[in-house]
């Protein structure tokens, strides 16, 4: 076996070393990778730069490819998300998530904003087990556009147990009205009451289905709602809650060279991007794995 497993101090995440993930893996390796992503949540390869087939191939090897969430949101709330400008030959395992714009169309999502922390695609009843984001174009990190990642197995565990006893249970609205952006999807820009929110149904504490850990499962703040709960008592428990989880003791934060491909388990792991100088191209490819309903 060659894969050296190298933990960050932070609190998450690891840089894996000694494996060229261009190529088929052996079994032994395949096997310390998913070793190493199950106990550090994030993965690191560096400057691995590969094609979309081979960025395929190797999510393929650790389980079943899920479509691009822009066809999931549209599979269940029956609304177009795409890019306009998407181009055709990307196949449709793979997401775009660029600031370009080519002929007046972006050809990817989420511009050159910032992305406030969240979970991939938890708006959907079974949001993608894991995503893998790869680094094709960026600017340096000193003109932003660094990715941080959160621990919500850390998150859930320093909370006092009296607010563990209170939440664990309760189940969330995860809104489907926004991207992770802000910005409103079409149809969904106005929410008179949070309690009726477009979304799906999440428990707030996840149990890890490999793992059997438990987790803080937020989603994302905008539009959250808790069940039951009046929404003005909603609001000031997923406030606590925010504070609480957003501490950097919890986070790694990545700053991108060309050819990174940064893997996080979507089940446990919650991720924010900053703003970037919009002069300057970024354009990073995903693939996302398949998951299971939230329990
Ligand atoms: C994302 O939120 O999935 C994108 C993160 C990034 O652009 O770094």
């Amino acid at each position: 076996m060659s894969v050296q497993v190298h933990p960050f101090a932070a609190g998450c995440g690891a840089d894996i070393s000694g494996v060229d993930i261009r190529e088929p893996l052996v079994p032994a390796d395949r096997d310390a990778i998913r070793k190493a992503w199950l106990d550090n949540l994030v993965l690191r390869f560096r400057v691995q730069p590969m094609t979309d087939a081979q960025h395929m191939e190797f999510t393929r090897q650790f389980g079943e490819l899920e479509f691009n969430p822009a066809k999931l949101i549209e599979k269940q709330y029956g609304i177009e998300t795409q890019t306009a400008g998407r181009k055709s030959e990307i196949p449709p395992e793979i997401s775009v998530i660029s600031n370009i714009v080519e002929d007046g169309k972006a050809i990817g999502g989420l511009g050159d904003g910032e992305a406030f922390w969240h979970t991939d695609s938890s708006f959907v009843d079974v949001p993608p087990a894991a995503s893998l984001l790869r680094s094709l174009e960026c600017p340096p990190p000193s003109a932003g556009g660094s990715t941080y990642f959160l621990n919500c197995y850390s998150a859930y565990d320093a909370l006092p147990e009296a607010t563990r006893k209170r939440i664990d249970g309760l189940t969330m609205i995860h809104a489907a009205t926004h991207s992770s952006g802000g910005r409103a999807h079409k149809g969904f820009e106005k929410v008179d009451d949070l309690s009726k929110v477009p979304g799906a149904r999440q428990p707030m504490v996840r149990i890890h289905p490999e793992t059997g850990k438990k987790s803080l499962f937020l989603g994302r703040r905008i539009n959250a709602y808790a069940v039951g709960l009046p929404v003005a008592e909603s609001e000031e428990l997923l406030d606590e809650l925010w504070t609480h989880m957003v501490q950097k003791r919890f986070t790694w934060r990545q700053d991108w060279q060309v050819g990174d491909l940064v893997w996080w388990d979507n089940r446990c792991a919650m991720h924010r991007r900053d703003a970037f100088d919009g002069s300057m191209r970024r354009l990073m490819h995903r693939t996302q794995l398949r998951g299971t309903r939230p329990v």
